[in-house]
């Protein structure tokens, strides 16, 4: 069936889960960003409209994400009609919850089912990560649980260095994200360049221990492995306000961890059941706002699905 027009969704993601920098996300579930994609009659790609953005994404179709990844996907399939996208943004930008990936994933979401599916969701990997590699550098860690939804590790950036992982029934997050914009390249700038071979041993123990605690649905250990970085979060700590108030907070109100959503400043809490997630979101952005900080904060739990297509016309 050939269509016009189709419209998909990606949700938001998390990347590193603490511990395991660019080699873990996870889809967290209600926000995320809409792509509307369709044929025009003229060659090239064009951004025919972005909502959401407050006007801070480019427009120029070369310095677009989204635009870039479908350029990446109509180039390899020599596929030369000009192409509309509209984008609408869910998802706050430089915030920690994957809004660069989702706009590559949805995109080519989108593209993918207008050329009538010509790739599967694993083989579409390398064109949303030249759009991601535009703004933060070639990992995966956003674009693979945005498209495929779950917990993934990936161990590499070919599709098959992509492994889906357990969900533990009762996990749940708390979000927060306070309105500071972290840019991911001014947070990668700030990591070191070496690391000694004491911290690469208790980080990749850590990392083992978060892989096995996911497999014996083991909340507590999960909590544990994703609070054990000494490499990530003590080198981009200074950009995340409150953060060390926010973690003693949301155990207080029962949180069983907190650790930044991939470079921030999103704060995620690791809980076990919904009221300790919504109590614990509520916490944290009466906190951020007493601090005279605005914040949006949600409770969620892991989206299963990754991008999925809305509507065809
Ligand atoms: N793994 C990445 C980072 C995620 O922490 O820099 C943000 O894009």
């Amino acid at each position: 069936m050939a269509y016009s027009s189709v419209e998909a969704f990606a949700p938001a993601t998390v990347a590193n889960l603490g511990v395991g920098f660019d080699i873990l996300g996870m889809a967290l579930a209600g926000m995320g960003d809409k792509a509307t994609v369709s044929w025009r009659d003229a060659p090239e790609i064009v951004i025919s409209r972005i909502d959401g953005d407050n006007a801070q994404l480019p427009r120029d179709p070369q310095q677009n994400v989204a635009a870039v990844s479908a350029r990446a996907m109509l180039a390899h399939l020599g596929e030369k009609r000009g192409l509309k996208i509209q984008l609408v943004k869910g998802l706050p930008l430089a915030s920690g919850l994957g809004s660069s990936a989702a706009s590559a994933v949805v995109t080519v979401i989108a593209l993918n089912k207008l050329l009538g599916n010509p790739f599967t969701r694993e083989q579409l990997l390398p064109f949303c990560l030249e759009g991601e590699a535009l703004v933060s550098g070639y990992h995966a860690d956003n674009v693979a649980p945005c498209l495929l939804g779950g917990i993934v590790l990936v161990a590499g950036i070919t599709v098959d260095a992509i492994q889906p992982l357990p969900i533990p029934a009762d996990l749940h997050v708390a979000l927060a994200t306070p309105a500071v914009a972290v840019p991911t390249n001014q947070a990668r700038a700030l990591l070191p360049k070496t690391v000694s071979l004491r911290r690469l041993i208790h980080q990749t123990g850590m990392v083992g221990r978060l892989i096995d605690a996911l497999h014996r649905d083991d909340l507590q250990a999960l909590g544990a492995a994703m609070e054990g970085d000494l490499v990530i979060e003590p080198a981009r700590a200074g950009l995340m306000p409150l953060l060390v108030e926010m973690r003693a907070l949301a155990k207080r109100k029962g949180a069983i961890a907190l650790f930044i959503g991939g470079a921030g400043p999103t704060l995620c809490a690791l809980c076990d059941c919904v009221e300790v997630a919504r109590r614990v979101a509520d916490a944290m952005q009466t906190a951020y706002r007493a601090a005279n900080l605005d914040c949006i904060a949600q409770a969620t739990r892991v989206d299963c699905a990754g991008a999925v297509v809305l509507r065809t016309r």
